[in-house]
């Protein structure tokens, strides 16, 4: 089963932004199967590491082309992907805690977190200034 599934919802309305969410949910979901298929007690802690990784790699690419265009609003922007980074690293910490919760919370709160994130931030970001290159 995928960690998280594509929602028209997500959609901020700029096809090729579209694509590179739904290659970052592709990847996390790739990431997940390939927990399930190894020894998970094992994997989890480097399944969320890349996780984190991958999410942050996105980011960075977003905030690189937000500081070469001088975006308006930069600081807002950014803060929201951190408090993102902020809570996969808490999830992270409480694995020990909660070990067969950790899927369930990284998926409710990778939903939630990008239903309301691309309809917002990355919509505004994008309808502005376009897609940015890789
Ligand atoms: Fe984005
Ligand atoms: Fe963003």
């Amino acid at each position: 089963m995928a960690l998280i599934e594509w929602k028209s919802h997500y959609s901020v309305g700029v096809d090729a932004v579209d694509h590179e969410h739904r290659e970052l949910i592709d990847l996390i979901n790739q990431l997940h199967e390939n927990l399930l298929a190894g020894s998970p007690d094992l994997m989890v802690t480097a399944f969320l590491g890349e996780i984190f990784r991958a999410i942050s790699a996105h980011f960075a690419l977003e905030e690189r082309f937000m500081r070469e265009h001088g975006y308006d609003q930069f600081a807002e922007h950014k803060q929201a992907h951190e408090q993102l980074l902020d809570e996969i690293r808490d999830i992270m910490d409480g694995y020990e805690a909660d070990p067969e919760g950790t899927s369930q919370q990284l998926s409710d709160r990778l939903d939630a977190w990008f239903t309301l994130h691309f309809r917002t931030h990355d919509a505004r970001l994008h309808h502005r200034l376009g897609t940015h290159d890789h």
